[in-house]
């Protein structure tokens, strides 16, 4: 596939040099960069609140393997608001009630947290915990069901709550914003001190733990959640909750009313949308899923399906397990959408049509060259007919290939357009392979390591037509972990980057980065806190 290159300066701040080069190889073929996926698994609140305990814990995670959601790729079984009661010891360690969290085998302690960390993992599961950024927690703002409990926030413990956390064998914590909202504290500050508990616990222990934060959006996030404290893969929530925790057990008029709807499955992904953030193993997170919940139908099932794997979001499943309906169950399983949502180049699907109001095409590139993800969504509440092209697509105009993911199968060759009926609120998930249409290349030639301190790598002269574009930025990297970067788009934004090991070997990261239009010249910046064991080859702009 020919690559139109584009010769372009770069200038490497620190030598003031400007230097040349053509591109030594094909570009569009390099090899994504192993980037962590978005997480999957199961959460406690949407089904259970607070009355989450050991027996449900365990429950659900055997479901999770009797399902087949395991082998599908879920792995987190995550307890949510309700496990802690605010209680500390003498030293300040939490301490939580034996008769929720019992012995699970001989020989173990009751209230011990490992006794339920160790049984997950004997299924080969993962482990999530939650906490507060605050001194009091959602159980002390507004417990969904139960007395308000105190103190259920790790404000003030951060480190010490972090290496319990790590210590009882958990691989996963949420960290809420209850407390955090009401001290009106700043969530960029806060959150980057967790991150660095978080560092601390895993030094100490070697255990790792993944950062999921949950602030609702309220502080856009979006704009620094990306390697917040220097973590090198997180989530971060976009919005509130899409529904309040639908519990069997409570028979209360509150509870016996809630349900999830389209609507508000539809207004958390549409909150979510900040592609300019998710990257290199960076998510927005559209909240836990309610397929599977009282109120939700099979079409607003595969509706919440779509956006979320088109969108590589978290896959946080919110039902019973236990009684999850059969065709929710093969929605959360569908290989091929999951194949989707685990693409390597992991960016979230943007709008680029609109055809009528309700009628939405959203898209998104997957790490193949050529290769789109497609979403044809129809909000309306009647049947009518979805057309993409390819040059919404950003593909090059030649015949491309249409599969069909939810109905399983292959549409055919078309031109330049594929034209689908959906239903009243549905969706039809393609994927379209067809001819990438050539990317201006912009070289860093020479001296390109990136280099620590206040020298930067940059590309001064980048220019884009239609403006906000996926850039492709092409590394290697010798160092042994990841690296967390940044990158300031025309001085104004600036967004954290991870660059993972590669081994030497050359790889290619995608951003989806706000660049002004018209082909104005935009300055992208890029630093790096190591030595030289990262060299940034140069970056290719989607037309
Ligand atoms: C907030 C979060 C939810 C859940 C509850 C627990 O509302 O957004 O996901 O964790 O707190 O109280």
């Amino acid at each position: 596939m020919p690559t139109e290159v584009s010769r372009a300066a770069i200038a490497l701040a620190a030598l003031a040099s400007l230097s040349f080069a053509q591109p030594h190889q094909n570009y569009a073929e390099i090899k994504p960069a192993a980037i962590p996926g978005a997480p999957m698994g199961w959460n406690s609140w949407n089904s259970f609140a607070n009355l989450i305990d050991s027996k449900i814990a365990v429950e659900q995670a055997q479901a999770l393997v009797d399902s087949g959601m395991k082998a599908a790729g879920y792995q987190y079984v995550v307890i949510d608001e309700g496990w802690w009661k605010g209680a500390r010891d003498g030293a300040g360690n939490i301490v939580v009630d034996p008769r929720q969290w019992p012995a699970l085998k001989p020989g173990q302690r009751a209230g011990d947290m490992s006794n339920l960390a160790q049984y997950i993992h004997s299924l080969g599961l993962k482990a999530g915990i939650y906490t507060d950024a605050g001194r009091s927690g959602c159980s002390f703002a507004g417990p969904d069901i139960g007395p308000k409990y105190p103190g259920t926030g790790s404000e003030g413990h951060y480190d010490q709550d972090f290496l319990q956390f790590a210590k009882w064998g958990f691989d996963y914590v949420k960290v809420d914003w209850c407390g955090g909202a009401a001290e009106k504290r700043i969530g960029a500050v806060q959150y980057a001190e967790v991150a660095h508990a978080i560092e601390k616990a895993e030094k100490a222990t070697g255990h790792g733990i993944y950062f999921s934060i949950c602030e609702w959006g309220s502080q856009k996030p979006w704009n620094w959640a990306p390697g917040v404290g220097g973590i090198v893969s997180d989530i971060w929530r976009t919005g509130g909750d899409i529904v309040a925790p639908v519990v069997e057990e409570a028979k209360d008029e509150a509870h016996l009313k809630r349900m999830a709807t389209l609507k508000n499955v539809l207004t958390a992904f549409d909150a979510g949308i900040h592609p300019e953030a998710q990257h290199t193993g960076y998510y927005n997170d559209l909240d836990m899923m309610v397929i599977g919940m009282r109120g939700m139908r099979e079409n607003w099932d595969r509706v919440h399906m779509g956006l979320w794997a088109v969108s590589s979001a978290p896959l946080m499943v919110g039902a019973d397990l236990t009684r999850l309906p059969k065709s929710s169950l093969a929605m959360l399983t569908n290989p091929e959408v999951l194949a989707v949502h685990n693409d390597p180049a992991g960016v979230q699907a943007i709008k680029v049509a609109e055809p009528a109001p309700g009628l939405q095409v959203w898209a998104k590139p997957l790490a193949k060259p050529g290769e789109r993800a497609v979403v044809l969504l129809n909000r309306t509440a009647s049947p009518a007919a979805i057309s993409v092209t390819w040059a919404e697509l950003g593909l090059a105009s030649a015949p491309a290939q249409v599969r069909d993911l939810f109905a399983k199968r292959n549409a055919g060759r078309f031109d330049a357009v594929y034209t689908v009926t959906v239903p009243a609120q549905d969706l039809a998930m393609l994927t379209v392979s067809g001819q990438e249409k050539g990317a201006a290349f912009y070289s860093a030639a020479g001296d390109t390591e990136l280099i620590g301190g206040n020298k930067a790598l940059s590309f001064r002269d980048v220019r884009s037509r239609k403006g906000a574009t996926f850039v492709r930025v092409i590394y290697s990297s010798r160092a042994r972990a990841t690296v967390v970067g940044r990158l300031s788009v025309n001085a104004a934004r600036s967004t954290g980057v991870a660059f993972p090991p590669t081994g030497g070997e050359t790889r290619a990261l995608t951003l989806y980065l706000l660049l002004r239009g018209e082909n104005l010249p935009n300055n992208l910046e890029f630093s790096a806190p190591c030595g030289d064991e990262i060299a940034l080859e140069g970056i290719s702009v989607s037309p």
